[in-house]
């Protein structure tokens, strides 16, 4: 299959080039900057892009790709900081410019034969993020585009189809920035554009079968699109030789043990067997607050759940599980120099002694492209619009100590929230709404009398990909039936609150 990797420098936008390119039906992967030059050659892309990133060329330890990667042949694309790698591979000069550019610019076209093909107008808005800057082009460059800071804001090297943009095409501030993108993947770099779900289905099946030949595959459902397309998939390649159990961790949405049996052994005619594990996941997560201490109880607790079910009704060869692209990126197996950031518990966190492979059919899916998947395989669409919810379930969304009262709590609420915001149309327009509660106390009035209950916060936050998020700006009176619906049908809770922190710097949940 064609496709374009991406060298992760560190950019906070790095999965957004990539999500762009496969936007344009071209298979995209986002790989750490120190990728082996053997991996790339083997991985055989149609073209590379070097993402920005914080580092400046001339420190010490600023990260580098493998030198021969320039000796490929293959089109290469570098924006911002990997503009900057470009420039000083091919013996050009940065400079520190004194005033950071930051914000959108005016990049000037002078060329348009390459990177800015097909693209009318003379100048664009584009989005700059830098304090370097190429002061001397290297030999074999040519300009193609500048911004009043920068004269050197678009460079290429036709012949070696080198190319470097100090701007972010990712970003949706850049305007044709996709067409920049698309540019390079599609006319420089010659990569087909055969990237689309239909071809994704199919080629999964044939995998599957392939990987898991006449073995036995386990699948944890949960109810979710995720792991609910995992399993619609894997059922399609092997049938019976596919067994679906639904762990109730008694962490769950209202109702979701109903939801889910009827989803599947009804609607998509894939049995599934129900294990009741509520006591002792509860059990072990008393006395726990801290948010990575509880997901790796779960975690483990999921485990050996997995374990003596596989050990009572194997035995199963292959463990297969819903990871998607963006936990593996947030769980930093794929990145560079960026941090990790929460360990979801589906990435790399299995203890060995659980003897089963691992199958994870969509984790080089983004949630939109799982969508899609789903809706082509047919899943329920009550199903597709509803919102993602954690593995660890509302042990994320209580924070502190897990206790029977918070749970309540935070099931009662978090139903009325998505009561209400389906009441008024505004569901199916949000990425996730919930209700979390924690220690806090507040005073309130119950009829005359004065208690001390819980403080309850309301997220509702919209994304496209959970990478970014930001907190939805909710009408007064759906926030208003939200909050005294809370109060007057929640028992012991006082004060209804709504939070207004975006990702970053927050999260999406609370733990
Ligand atoms: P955060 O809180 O990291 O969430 O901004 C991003 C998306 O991931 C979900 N999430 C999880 N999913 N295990 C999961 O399977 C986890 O531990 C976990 N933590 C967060 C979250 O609901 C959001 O959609």
């Amino acid at each position: 299959m064609d496709k374009i990797i991406v060298l992760d420098f560190g950019s906070q936008y790095s999965h957004l080039i990539c999500r762009r390119i496969r936007e344009s039906n071209v298979y995209c992967e986002l790989l750490p900057y120190n990728t082996p030059i053997k991996t790339i050659i083997e991985l055989n892309p149609n073209g590379i892009v070097f993402s920005g990133g914080p580092a400046s060329v001339y420190e010490n330890d600023s990260p580098k790709p493998d030198k021969k990667i320039f000796d490929l042949g293959i089109p290469i694309l570098g924006i911002c900081y990997g503009h900057q790698i470009i420039v000083d591979q091919y013996k050009g000069r940065i400079k520190r410019v004194k005033s950071r550019e930051y914000g959108n610019a005016i990049l000037k076209i002078k060329d348009k034969d390459s990177l800015f093909k097909n693209i009318k107008t003379d100048k664009i808005q584009c989005w700059m993020s830098h304090s370097d800057s190429a002061e001397i082009i290297p030999n074999g460059f040519d300009i193609l585009g500048e911004t009043t800071n920068s004269i050197s804001a678009a460079i290429g090297n036709r012949e070696k189809k080198i190319f470097g943009i100090q701007f972010h095409p990712e970003v949706a501030h850049t305007e044709k920035g996709t067409e920049i993108l698309n540019n390079f993947s599609h006319i420089i770099s010659e990569a087909k554009p055969d990237w689309n779900m239909s071809n994704f289905i199919e080629k999964a099946i044939e995998n599957i079968k392939l990987k898991v030949g006449g073995e036995k595959v386990l699948c944890a459902v949960s109810g979710g699109i995720d792991s609910t397309t995992t399993a619609v998939l894997i059922h399609k390649a092997i049938k019976d030789n596919l067994t679906c159990i639904f762990v109730n961790h008694g962490l769950l949405r209202e109702d979701e043990e109903n939801i889910v049996k009827e989803l599947f052994n009804d609607k998509l005619g894939i049995p599934v067997k129900y294990i009741e594990a509520q006591d002792r996941f509860l059990q072990k997560l008393k006395g726990i607050s801290d948010p990575e201490g509880k997901r790796k109880i779960i975690g483990e607790e999921f485990a050996r759940v997995f374990t003596e079910f596989a050990e009572n009704e194997g035995p199963f060869q292959w463990l297969a599980q819903g990871t998607l692209y963006p936990d593996v990126i947030e769980s930093g197996v794929s990145k560079g120099p960026a941090t990790v950031i929460k360990t979801h518990h589906n990435v790399g966190g299995l203890p060995d002694w659980l003897n089963l492979k691992i199958i994870e059919p969509l984790r080089d899916l983004y949630k939109d492209e799982v969508r899609e998947v789903a809706k082509i395989l047919a899943v329920p669409k009550e199903l597709l619009t509803r919102h993602p919810f954690p593995g660890p379930g509302l042990a994320v969304r209580i924070i502190g100590e897990v206790t029977d009262e918070k749970i309540r709590i935070t099931k009662a609420a978090s139903k009325i929230v998505e009561d209400v915001l389906t009441e008024d149309n505004i569901y199916n327009k949000v990425w996730q709404a919930y209700a979390m509660v924690g220690d806090d106390k507040a005073v309130g009035i119950l009829g005359d009398e004065r208690i001390y209950g819980y403080i309850v916060t309301i997220r509702i936050v919209e994304s496209i990909d959970a990478m970014t998020a930001d907190w939805v700006r909710i009408p007064y009176d759906t926030l208003e039936k939200i909050s005294s619906k809370i109060t007057n049908d929640v028992e012991n809770v006082t004060w209804v609150t709504y939070a207004i922190s975006s990702k970053p710097p927050s999260t999406i949940e609370p733990q």
